[in-house]
């Protein structure tokens, strides 16, 4: 694992700890890496209304554009597993949904560049690692409005 993927899936895997997830029982942790080396990071938010969820990659990434940084999003870890004494487990590698590509793929245009994704589980060493080009190609988003840059 290389050390930007390191820090990331350790920051995810951090902010896993703090997922509100009671109904799917299932953490997931998304640490978002900005141009200066800082890390934002987010954990699902689920809802009594359970549509209402949010995941952590989407939150993470809010928190990087309320921060006014939503244009330097460089990478993103993300990890995720079911619950046990309110701590993920397993190494299953877990991957941003169709959503949070989306949500992602705002903050890869508005920057002008494409976002490297790290995915992993919330334990092991298992690591797949993904432009978000690949897994959300030929991307709908800003630059079809006029704004930011197609990446
Ligand atoms: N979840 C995320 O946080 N990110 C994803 O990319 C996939 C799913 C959350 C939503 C919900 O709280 C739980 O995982 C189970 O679907």
């Amino acid at each position: 694992m290389n050390d930007q993927a390191a820090r990331l899936i350790a920051a995810a895997r951090a902010a896993a700890r703090h997922a509100h997830a009671p109904y799917s029982n299932f953490a997931v942790g998304a640490a978002v890496l900005l141009t200066d080396g800082s890390v934002v990071t987010g954990a699902n938010v689920e809802n009594a209304s359970y549509g209402l969820s949010l995941c952590a990659e989407t939150v993470a990434i809010a928190t990087a554009s309320a921060a006014g940084r939503l244009g330097d999003v460089v990478a993103i870890g993300v990890i995720g597993g079911m619950m046990r004494d309110g701590i993920a487990h397993g190494e299953d590698v877990v991957r941003p949904c169709g959503r949070c590509r989306q949500v992602l793929n705002e903050a890869a245009q508005i920057g002008g560049r494409d976002l490297r994704v790290y995915c992993a589980g919330a334990e092991g060493d298992g690591l797949h690692e993904y432009l978000l080009s690949d897994l959300l190609p030929d991307a709908f988003g800003p630059a079809d409005l006029g704004i930011g840059r197609a990446r």
